[in-house]
């Protein structure tokens, strides 16, 4: 079969923000940039980010950055690894300043100055008064954010190749990534394209929950394509439940409804968060408050008929300032709980939100691995960056308001060092034609329909395992039986035909492929939580309740053949002393 092939300096897997801020930095300095999405750019799941990005400008509320490396690392249960923590809150401004001049339309104050709304787990002065972190644009910052980019790329010549599907990377012999196999949705044909560097910026896999606040794009391909490259991932086990979906549909109602003042109630009209978090309250860090609503509801304060959610209520605010600050809040919550929050609560619940784990890689967003003995070494050729990466700035439990910083400073860093790659490596390596086949063979396995159990089948009941096995509550015996049923899933796979029986859609194809990938990272997820008899952030285990710092004070790797390895986390800051570990309270 001959494959179409194209050449480029640099291939970026996901055109998310952590991909358009890269693309964007590495075109300016005159690379030769593929865009590979397979949706149209803007389509990306940052989007949908709502509340905002995290920097201490000081717009609002005394700030410094080192106040809010202080608050991360206290947010991650000091499983972020420090010096990547303070390379984050020191670029933050830098980031948000550079995207004010992309043409974000942030918020402003009355003098002039970018609005920043108060976020969870945010203080002043080392866990002193509430501050006010986050800048926003309205409850629209990933749209705003994500349209200004892809503006630029279209400006600066970066080249897109909208709906193609990436397969999986082209390894040679010698280790060196040499870009990867893709597919044309529209037409069927795989497409490879050389890279001297590739850079993968998939996203999340929040489609692994039946309840989630992702799009159905979120199937961790970047993920399983590294860790069928031999780069385990790193810290699955930590996956964010963020407190405020809407009850049974999972979409997001951004945490900025909390920081402008909203609160949650439960049935007695009791404001809960106060005996959780008496200090902070609604605005404790996510994982705080997420096990809060799951407490009130096992305990029989849920709100309706069934007990099974509680409110935001956030009438009490004004409706001039829902219908200036929470537009689009206001919007989902009318067309999806039917209710107007200007004047009615909004029914809530935790809802699968961010994974925190991911490709393991350093400050310039290098994918690194362990090394037998010694330092853990790059993968020579590759990065990655954003929510598919784990550097680590979010350890157990990720601020809201850093997932769109850390797209922003890690997709940068990573650009800035490929640029440096590019000058010292001038020319491409030789294709390695055995690794084409074996990225082919995963398309060749959906040619045909296939009998057995339909794709659909399995990704719906993946999902329900996912939910109940590896929820908010874990516990040895039912994540044990939650990781044989997944590994059961990944086995009916094999056998199972794609939706249609009377045509082969590459559509169908597709959904195949993301299957297998959100398979294999539900694996790793699973895997990695039951091993970890702790508790630590967003990983609460109901048979070991406590943080074990003495034991688990390290980042997990999961590797494809189901081994599991442990990393120190790095405790020391470059330019600053490290922060000690504490009890978390809040
Ligand atoms: O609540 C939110 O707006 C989500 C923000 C985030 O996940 O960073």
């Amino acid at each position: 079969m001959t494959i179409q092939s194209r050449k480029f300096d640099t291939l970026i897997i996901g055109a998310g923000g952590g991909g358009l801020r890269a693309a964007l930095q590495l075109a300016r300095a005159d690379a030769k940039v593929a865009v590979v999405s397979k949706v149209f750019p803007t389509r990306s799941h940052t989007v949908a980010a709502q509340g905002g990005v995290n920097a201490a400008l000081a717009n609002v509320s005394p700030d410094n950055w080192h106040f809010h490396m202080f608050d991360t690392v206290k947010g991650s249960d000091y499983l972020g690894d420090q010096d990547a923590i303070e390379y984050m809150c020191r670029a933050a401004p830098k980031v948000v300043y550079e995207l004010e001049h992309f043409g974000v339309p942030f918020s402003r104050r009355d003098d002039g100055n970018i609005y920043q709304r108060a976020f969870g787990g945010q203080s002043q002065d080392y866990g002193g008064d509430q501050a006010s972190r986050t800048c926003a644009a309205a409850d629209r910052t990933g749209h705003a954010i994500l349209h200004s980019l892809y503006q630029q790329n279209i400006r600066a010549r970066t080249h897109f190749f909208d709906e193609y599907f990436a397969l999986d990377l082209i390894k040679d012999e010698d280790g060196y990534i040499l870009g990867a196999l893709t597919l044309d949705i529209e037409s069927g044909e795989p497409l490879l394209i050389e890279a001297k560097t590739t850079l993968i910026a998939t996203g999340g896999a929040g489609q692994l929950f039946r309840t989630c606040t992702n799009a159905l794009i979120n199937t961790g391909d970047g993920m399983a394509m590294a860790l069928r490259a031999g780069v385990p991932l790193q810290d699955m086990e930590f996956f964010q439940f963020h407190p405020t979906g809407i009850a049974g549909k999972g979409m997001l109602i951004t945490e900025g409804v909390r920081g402008e003042g909203g609160y949650l109630v439960n049935a007695d009209g009791e404001r809960f968060m106060e005996r959780y978090a008496p200090r902070a309250k609604d605005l404790a860090s996510r994982d705080i408050v997420s096990r809060a609503i799951s407490v009130e509801i096992r305990e029989g304060r849920g709100c309706g008929p069934n007990k099974d959610f509680v409110y935001l209520k956030v009438d009490h605010i004004g409706a001039d300032v829902i219908k200036k600050r929470l537009p689009g809040i206001r919007d989902l919550a009318m067309t999806f709980a039917h209710v107007d929050p200007v004047d009615s609560p909004i029914p809530v619940y935790p809802t699968a939100h961010y994974t925190m784990g991911g490709i393991p890689t350093n400050r310039s967003g290098q994918v690194v691995v362990p090394e037998m003995e010694g330092p853990e070494e790059p993968v020579p050729g590759l990065y990655a960056a954003g929510e598919c990466a784990c550097v680590s700035v979010h350890g157990a439990n990720r601020l809201g308001g850093n997932s769109l910083l850390d797209i922003l400073v890690f997709g940068r860093a990573a650009a800035n060092h490929i640029i440096g790659h590019l000058q010292e490596h001038r020319y491409h390596r030789q294709m390695d034609k055995t690794a084409i086949e074996k990225a082919l063979a995963r398309l060749k396995r959906w040619e045909k329909t296939g009998s057995g159990e339909s794709v659909p089948e399995l990704r719906t009941e993946l999902r329900k395992v996912m939910e109940e096995h590896c929820g908010v509550f874990r516990e040895q015996a039912v994540l044990s039986t939650g990781l044989e049923k997944v590994k059961l899933l990944k086995e009916r796979l094999q056998g199972a035909r794609l939706k249609d029986q009377s045509k082969i859609f590459n559509t169908a194809r597709i959904e195949a492929l993301e299957l297998e990938n959100l398979i294999d990272i539900g694996i790793a997820t699973v895997a990695s939580a039951l091993a970890r008899t702790e508790s630590r952030g967003a990983h609460s285990r109901v048979d070991y309740t406590e943080r074990d710092d003495a034991s688990w004070l390290k980042h997990s790797l999961y590797f494809h053949d189901g081994r599991l390895d442990y990393k120190p986390v790095r405790l020391k800051p470059v330019t600053v002393d490290p922060f000690p570990l504490k009890p978390r309270v809040y």
